[in-house]
């Protein structure tokens, strides 16, 4: 245990002991106000009541479970909760708004935005978001279908909405959490997969108004502001303008209030491979993969850093970024670090953009290193995918996705949830149109197959799947520890200055860590996937340490070993931790589904059973995953006769659109969802003959 050593009163040691050292210094409250706690969005608690030596005493004080829940799916719950003035402020799916009091769980309001359902079709990865800002008493929220929701903190009232999209024909999302810098609240979106052009907008806080709006890259019309003009050069003169070209601001960004400075994430082309997105050519493509500084007065640029130029791996920025003052060189630079999803840990100088390191955190194959000279990185030809199928390092989910990092300033290391997986990329042949509604990423994603990929598998690292925490030190550029592998993958991420480092994962376990050497002091089993970063709070001598839980985001389509979710039924939930708590209390088991009669009478053709496949791997795959994978999603290989018979009502007429299954009417009809259904049923049935034939 960590004890800062004073003189001191015996009066004042006794308050110490109920509260902290450094609330009792008069350093800032035991509270969690902004998205990575303070300005720094370190994610590091200064309460110590928990720590090293007695969090083996952790235990659960209480759960919310009164999440709205829309028909029979339960959504990923990502959110990191706010904690002021004993309440508890986060989102659930939705964007349903909670406030809880933060000693008893009890609910003080909810407000739910009544997000059209339709919109999670919208969404490449579940209808989650990451949570709300507070600021002088007024809370602020991104809507999963593009508005910027004002709430009066303290009753839940609305008092205003924008809408923030630009085109509402087109495919944005928000689902990350906004922020403040300075008197604005800025707020991005989601949507590269599908098919936008990507930008932050700067609202004034009291009145909603929009400030500015930074576009991070070009589109069809003329340049709206120099950034954009500057940012075209870098672009093929026959570019997918049409596609949208990516470059959304889905998650994170940071303000340090003392430069003035707003750090952007900027996420992944759109259409993936950089050569299609060009018309042909590859170009870096301004600001894909990027860090950009703005003026959060003026929304103008003081600098950028591209991670990834020429994007075609959908390697985002868009990874949390952490702001501290580190010993570089024999001096304390203004550091920010981000550990993108393209494998590579970056220190950069935040008040240059200059580069102060850029060194592998985990195995990266599609480029060997980051020049430190020239800030680019020597990109392998055995990464581009144009002429035939290519496996790389780290796949699409990246070395490292939104769960946030954290890093402690007592330690001086970052701890990194760490995704180690490879995935093998190819283009999809002939022309790519742009299909509304749908991904449009040009490239298939696909682990690979021991039998036909043999090549690819003996030129690459072995494989793997599976997430690892590292403390990383950002100093020296190297794993100081890692833990024990977990299923892919592992949550987000809280450092505590009681020697802590708290993480959920997809298995349902909470584990606390020792942050100098990784071993593992505590582990709690709760049932339910861990996804979201814990944070800490005191409140009346207690502190308590929050996570909500619930499995869904990307990793809902297809549930990988070991997850939680194949055998406790998956539902949102928050717990509550304190020390002397009580045991957790698991979920109901999953109960095994009735399996229901095929139907009868539908064409068998080889013709439309292709088509039928097609159309499924099209526009359903993406939520209702792959033959006999269990996932988060309705099983359609084992549909009941009254749903099978209101299949068109479902599929072409919305009938579960409020649900989040919304109408593809506008993609297909009648004799397409015939085909579908064709294809399901006999699928299914050579399903189940292949799992009732007995093994020899
Ligand atoms: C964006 C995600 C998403 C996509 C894409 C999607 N679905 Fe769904 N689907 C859902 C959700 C969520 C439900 C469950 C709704 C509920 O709770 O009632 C569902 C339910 C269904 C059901 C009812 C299943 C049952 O057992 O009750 C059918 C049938 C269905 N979907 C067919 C399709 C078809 C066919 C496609 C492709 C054309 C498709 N879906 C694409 C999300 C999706």
């Amino acid at each position: 245990m960590m004890y800062i050593l004073r003189p001191c009163a015996i009066a004042l040691c006794l308050s110490i002991s109920f509260t902290t050292p450094s609330a009792a210094a008069g350093e800032p409250a035991p509270e969690w106000l902004l998205h990575g706690r303070d300005a720094t969005e370190q994610r590091y608690s200064p309460l110590t009541r928990i720590n090293r030596s007695n969090v083996a005493r952790l235990g659960l004080a209480w759960t919310f479970d009164d999440f709205v829940v829309r028909g029979r799916t339960h959504r990923g719950v990502e959110a990191t909760p706010l904690m002021h003035d004993g309440v508890l402020y986060f989102t659930g799916p939705w964007s349903v708004v909670y406030a809880i009091d933060a000693r008893s769980g009890a609910q003080r309001w909810f407000y739910d935005p009544e997000v059209d359902g339709a919109w999670a079709r919208r969404a490449c990865c579940d209808a989650v978001n990451r949570g709300v800002a507070l600021h002088k008493g007024t809370l602020y929220v991104g809507t999963l279908d593009g508005w910027l929701v004002a709430l009066d903190a303290h009753s839940g009232k609305l008092k205003w909405r924008v809408d923030t999209l630009i085109d509402r024909s087109r495919d944005y999302t928000i689902t990350g959490a906004p922020r403040i810098a300075g008197d604005h609240i800025v707020i991005g979106n989601g949507g590269a997969e599908l098919g936008v052009r990507g930008y932050v907008s700067a609202y004034d806080a009291g009145t909603g108004r929009l400030s500015w709006r930074f576009f991070t890259i070009p589109g069809p019309g003329p340049d709206e502001h120099p950034e954009v003009a500057l940012a075209r050069g870098t672009w093929g003169k026959d570019a997918r303008w049409d596609i949208g070209g990516g470059g959304t601001v889905w998650d994170s960004m940071t303000y340090d209030p003392d430069l003035g400075l707003l750090y952007v994430g900027v996420g992944n082309g759109g259409p993936w491979p950089a050569w299609v997105r060009n018309g042909g050519e590859r170009h870096d493509n301004l600001f894909l993969s990027s860090i950009v500084a703005l003026d959060a007065t003026t929304g103008r640029m003081a600098w950028y850093y591209q991670t990834t130029p020429g994007d075609s791996w959908d390697y985002t920025a868009t990874q949390n970024m952490i702001l501290a003052d580190l010993p570089i060189g024999g001096r304390t630079r203004k550091v920010l670090m981000q550990a993108p999803k393209n494998g590579f840990f970056y220190v950069l100088d935040r008040e240059s953009g200059e580069l102060l390191s850029a060194k592998p955190y985990t195995t990266v194959t599609w480029a060997s290193h980051v020049d430190p000279a020239s800030g680019k990185p020597a990109i392998s030809p055995g990464a581009l995918y144009a002429g035939s199928p290519k496996l790389v390092w780290p796949s699409p989910a990246g070395g490292h996705n939104w769960p946030p990092m954290a890093f402690s300033p007592q330690s001086s290391l970052a701890y990194i949830p760490v995704l180690e997986m490879p995935l093998r990329f190819s283009t999809d042949a002939g022309p790519t149109p742009y299909i509304p509604g749908d991904y449009n990423t040009a490239a298939t994603v696909s682990p690979p197959d021991p039998r036909t990929d043999a090549a690819l598998l003996g030129a690459s690292p072995p494989f793997a799947m599976q997430s690892v925490l590292k403390a990383w030190d950002p100093a020296a550029g190297r794993v100081s520890w890692q833990s024990a592998p977990m299923p892919y993958w592992g949550g987000g991420v809280l450092a505590t200055a009681g020697g802590l480092v708290v993480q959920g994962s997809a298995d349902g376990v909470l584990v606390a860590y020792d942050a100098s050497t990784g071993h593992v002091l505590k582990r709690i089993e709760t049932g339910l996937a861990i996804m979201a970063p814990p944070i800490t709070y005191a409140i009346g001598g207690e502190q308590y340490i929050v996570v909500p839980a619930g499995m869904g985001g990307a990793m809902k389509v297809g549930y990988f070993p070991g997850y939680a979710a194949l055998e406790y039924a998956n539902r949102e939930r928050l717990f509550a931790f304190r020390l002397d708590g009580k045991p957790v209390p698991l979920p109901d088991r999953v109960a095994p589904a009735p399996v229901y009669p095929l139907p009868d009478g539908l064409p068998t053709d080889p013709d439309t059973l292709a088509a039928g496949e097609k159309l499924y791997t099209r526009h359903c795959a993406r939520c209702h995953a792959a033959r006999g994978a269990k996932s988060g999603y309705p099983d359609l290989w084992n549909l009941s006769p009254a749903v099978d018979d209101a299949f068109d009502a479902i599929v072409l007429e919305g009938a579960l659109g409020q649900a989040g299954m919304a109408r593809f009417a506008d993609v297909l009809d009648a004799r397409d969802t015939l085909a579908i259904r064709a294809w399901l049923a006999a699928d299914a049935r050579a399903l189940r003959a292949h799992l009732s034939t007995p093994a020899r």
